[in-house]
């Protein structure tokens, strides 16, 4: 189900201004790969690209070894490349569960809709509780969850996951791991963009470090969490 994401020398920004300097990364079949690197680096700018949000000026990204970076983004989601953005960009006059049902507007999804609602309640059960709240009364935790969740209801092959832990108290951004654990013992494939380093590297198989719009360092991130490099440059120790 899930499928292997691979980007090769992409450059790209926005218009005029390149950001993305040749990003060569592998994303897995069924693993949690992290993109780390500090604020400006081209974190949002790299998975915006992939979803199709942004054009590829030069390179390439495939999908399941498909050539995907001239497909629009509605034909990228239809393959299941789907993003969570930061900053979550929830309905908020809508209830929780029509917020969650948007998701579903692939044909693919749509089909299965009760179905992915149910899952979707039982890794959220906070969800379920809210469903008929309008979804800008939520906490902001759980606004995370709901667009989490309706990223999920589009049935992604690879879910694209920009700092769903950014904003949150500590106690919430934990659950978000948790919850990201969980999605990786599914064998969802993962690439996720977080400034909490030290989680991240806990949470994923494999880390790419992107300073200044390219690749620094990559590597298995078991190995990274132990770097003195990591340690000194991203963990504060
Ligand atoms: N719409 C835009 N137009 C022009 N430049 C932009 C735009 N959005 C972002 N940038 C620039 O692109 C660069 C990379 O930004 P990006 O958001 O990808 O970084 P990031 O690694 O996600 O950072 P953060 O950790 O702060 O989220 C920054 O210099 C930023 O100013
Ligand atoms: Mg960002």
């Amino acid at each position: 189900m899930s499928a292997s994401l691979q980007l090769t020398g992409v450059v790209g920004g926005y218009g005029a201004v390149r950001i993305l300097h040749g990003v060569d990364l592998t994303a897995e079949a069924g693993g949690v790969t992290a993109l780390i690197g500090s604020n400006g680096a081209g974190k949002s700018t790299t998975l915006r690209t992939v979803a199709g949000l942004l054009p590829v000026a030069e390179g390439s990204i495939t999908f399941d070894g498909d050539p995907i970076e001239t497909l629009p983004t509605d034909q990228r989601v239809d393959l299941g490349v789907v993003m969570v953005p930061e900053g979550r960009l929830i309905f908020a006059e809508m209830s929780v569960e029509e917020n969650l049902r948007l998701g579903a507007f692939t044909s693919r999804a749509r089909d299965n809709t009760a179905d992915n609602l149910a899952k979707i309640n039982d890794l959220f059960p906070r969800l379920h509780n809210r469903r008929n709240q309008a979804g800008g009364t939520l906490s902001g935790g759980e606004q995370q969850m709901l667009a989490l969740g309706r990223g999920l209801m589009a049935e992604p092959r690879v879910l694209l996951l920009d700092e769903p832990s950014l904003g949150l108290a500590p106690v919430m951004a934990q659950h978000i791991f948790e919850i990201i654990e969980e999605l990786r013992r599914t064998g969802l494939t993962i690439l996720l963009a977080e400034q909490d380093v030290h989680r991240t590297l806990e949470v994923s198989d494999h880390a790419y470090v992107l300073e200044s719009g390219e690749i620094a360092l990559n590597g298995p991130s078991a190995q990274m969490i132990n770097d003195p490099g990591i340690q000194e440059a991203y963990l504060g120790l």
